[in-house]
C-alpha cells in the first residue's frame, strides 16, 4: 500500500492547455506547457495518492504512478475531469481552459480565398463560451464540500497588491477552497520552470507565498495547503 500524507486519497489533476479547432489543422490555443500541472500530479504521487491526470496538449511524460487521461478540447476536459472528480478527495484546476471555442467548425481546411465574390476578403470567426469547469465543479459539490477543489489565477499585473487583489475577487467568485495565484506576463512562467504563487484560502486572510521557486516547489506548497483542508 502507498506510504505518505496523501496515502489513500484520490486526487485529479488538469494540466496543459485546451485547443478549440476552426478546421482540421487549426485550432486556438494558449501558451500553457503543462509543467506545473505535472509537477502537482507527480508531488502528490510520490505523497501516496492515487492520481489521475487530465492533460490537454503537454508535450511531457507522464509522472511515475500517474494515470494520464488525454484531451484535447475543453468540452472533452470538462468531461473527463467531471468523471474522475466523482470519487475524487481534491480536484486542482491547473489546466489553462479556452473561455471560448469557435462556434462553427469547417469539416474542410478553410480557403485563403474563402468568398469567391471578394478574393482578398478575411473571414471573421465567430466565438462562442466555454463552460466554467472550475465554477461547475464546486456548483455539483454536495454539502460535505468534498472534493477539495484548488483554482489557479493567471494574473497579470505591475504591482503585487493588484495581482492579490484580483486573486481575492475571483476566489470569492469562484467559490473553490484554495485559489493560487499566478503570476504571469510575457516572459513568466507559461512554459519556464521557476514559478512565483501567492496560494489564497477561502474565508481566512492568510496568504502563503512561494517562489521564485521550481514548479515541483510550488507543487508541494500547494499540497501542504491541500493537507491542511484534508
Ligand atoms: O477565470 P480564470 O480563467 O482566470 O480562472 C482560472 C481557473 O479556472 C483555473 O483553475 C482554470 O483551470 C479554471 N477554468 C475552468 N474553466 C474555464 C476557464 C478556467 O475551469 N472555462
Amino acid at each position: 500500500p502507498a506510504r505518505g500524507p496523501l496515502a489513500g486519497r484520490r486526487v485529479v489533476v488538469s494540466a496543459g492547455g485546451t485547443r478549440e479547432p476552426l478546421d482540421p489543422v487549426r485550432y486556438l490555443g494558449n501558451r500553457s506547457s503543462g509543467k506545473q500541472g505535472y509537477a502537482l500530479a507527480a508531488v502528490a504521487a510520490r505523497r501516496g495518492a492515487e492520481v489521475t491526470l487530465v492533460s490537454a496538449n503537454a508535450a511531457l511524460t507522464a509522472p511515475a504512478g500517474v494515470t494520464v487521461v488525454p484531451v484535447t478540447t475543453a468540452l472533452e476536459l470538462e468531461s473527463a475531469v467531471q468523471r474522475a472528480a466523482e470519487d475524487a478527495d481534491v480536484v486542482v484546476m491547473a489546466a489553462a481552459v479556452a473561455d471560448f471555442r469557435p462556434a462553427h467548425y469547417a469539416d474542410a481546411k478553410i480557403k485563403k480565398t474563402h468568398d469567391p465574390a471578394d478574393p482578398d476578403a478575411a473571414p471573421t470567426i465567430e466565438l462562442v463560451r466555454n463552460p466554467d469547469i472550475l465554477a461547475g465543479l464546486v456548483e455539483a459539490r454536495g454539502e460535505d464540500a468534498s472534493p477539495v477543489i484548488v483554482g489557479f489565477a493567471a494574473e497579470t499585473g505591475d504591482e503585487h497588491g493588484d495581482v492579490l487583489n484580483h486573486g481575492r475577487a475571483k476566489l470569492a467568485r469562484k467559490g473553490c477552497d484554495l485559489l493560487v495565484v499566478n503570476e504571469v506576463g510575457v516572459d513568466k512562467t507559461f512554459g519556464h520552470d521557476d514559478n512565483t504563487v501567492h496560494i489564497l484560502r477561502q474565508g481566512s486572510s492568510h496568504v502563503v507565498d512561494a517562489g521564485p521557486a521550481s514548479k515541483e516547489d510550488v507543487a508541494a506548497a500547494v499540497w501542504d495547503a491541500v493537507q491542511q483542508i484534508l
